[in-house]
């Protein structure tokens, strides 16, 4: 994309100045007084990663698997704003009614990791893997993927797994194929398929732009296919961090997404969702020791909620993810604003013809977690 096409999608989603010059006081005092007029109609789902100036404001607060599943039992909320990224906003437009509305406050909040598979890549990569591997496949992908891949995933029998749930539901997909497409995480997909029982030589990776295999056994025993995917967070996190903390602090545990690499999952003494990570600090014993290998304002709010733990992040010089960090008060506010003057901005919508598809997906899911 050239730079000016850059530029203009910049002021096209910057706010109106007022949205500098009010004090953080003030921002909240309005947010919660067009909350109060709303009432049950507003509804505001925020994600675990979302800052604590947005989430303090959240209806409920959740990993991926929870904030879908909420979504889908609001049918009194007319509006949902959803403080999170764009597949999160896409998932809770395909699992509400056509008289609901899903608003993402600020149109940036992407997540870099989705982005990684688009739908034309995915049914090239498709036409590829079924000359080899013939009709053998199941597709799954992790929720963190556009509508369109689920979508194409629905129409092939396939389901979308969150952190929380990918391995019942790898379980399950071999009940159906002998083989499974996992996109677009290559990380979440390894982590999990090694946790079954898979060796990593039954694994091949799919290079989506190469159009080819990466494998270190032979291809007739390939059991999962992973999408050359990865979070370019999660991905921040080595082994070297947690080798240098056990020396340091050999009394200290190590906890991680399974967005980690393969070695740092390993290396870890436990992983998983976002969910998982705060069950383990909440139920953890006074006086634990806990390197977190997450996304920062999770660690950040995690320390500051338990003072009586010593709580920090697996790498020192971690940054937030950045595109959930689009999310802050004076776009939320903004989008409220916007709500009380009559007017819906950044209203998120799947087309019919994808959400149908990726319903099936999504449904295969919630009804087995
Ligand atoms: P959870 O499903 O654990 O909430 O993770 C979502 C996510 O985007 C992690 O990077
Ligand atoms: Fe996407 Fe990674 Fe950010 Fe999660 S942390 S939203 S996977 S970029």
């Amino acid at each position: 994309m050239e730079v000016l096409d850059l530029l203009e999608i910049e002021s096209e989603v910057s706010l109106p100045k007022r949205y500098s010059e009010l004090t953080v006081v003030e921002m909240k005092n309005r947010v919660k007084e067009i909350k109060a007029k709303f009432g049950e109609r507003l509804f505001i789902p925020g994600h675990h990663y979302q800052k604590d100036e947005v989430i303090q404001f959240a209806d409920a607060r959740g990993d991926s698997l929870k904030l879908a599943r909420i979504c889908s039992l609001m049918p009194e909320a007319e509006y949902i704003v959803f403080c999170g990224v764009h597949f999160m906003a896409e998932t809770a437009d395909m699992l509400t009614g056509s008289d609901q509305k899903v608003i993402l406050p600020d149109l940036r909040a992407g997540c870099s990791m989705a982005d990684m598979a688009d739908i034309d890549q995915t049914e090239s990569g498709w036409s590829k893997m079924q000359e080899i591997w013939g009709d053998s496949i199941l597709p799954l992908t992790y929720v963190n993927s556009t509508a369109a891949i689920k979508g194409f995933v629905g129409k092939h029998g396939g389901a979308t797994v969150t952190s929380s749930n990918a391995k019942k539901m790898l379980e399950w997909a071999f009940t159906q194929k002998e083989r499974i497409l996992f996109l677009p995480d290559q990380h979440l997909g390894r982590n999990t398929a090694y946790d079954l029982s898979i060796p990593l030589k039954q694994m091949a990776v799919y290079d989506p732009i190469q159009r080819t295999f990466e494998c270190e056994g032979k291809l007739e025993d390939v059991k999962v296919i992973l999408w050359k995917g990865h979070c370019s967070v999660h991905e921040k996190f080595n082994v070297k961090h947690i080798h240098n903390l056990r020396n340091q602090k050999p009394d200290m545990k190590v906890i991680v997404h399974p967005e980690c690499t393969f070695d740092v999952v390993q290396a870890s003494d436990l992983n998983g969702s976002t969910g998982f990570i705060i069950n383990t600090i909440e139920n953890a014993p006074s006086g634990s020791k806990w390197a977190i290998g997450t996304e920062m304002n999770l660690v950040n709010r995690l320390a500051q909620e338990h003072p009586d733990k010593e709580i920090i992040s697996l790498n020192p010089f971690m940054c937030p993810c950045l595109t959930m960090n689009r999310i802050d008060l004076p776009h939320l506010l903004w989008s409220l604003e916007k709500l009380e003057q009559g007017e819906v901005v950044n209203h998120i919508t799947v087309p019919k013809e994808i959400t149908e598809y990726a319903v099936l997906a999504l449904n295969r899911m919630l009804e087995r977690s």
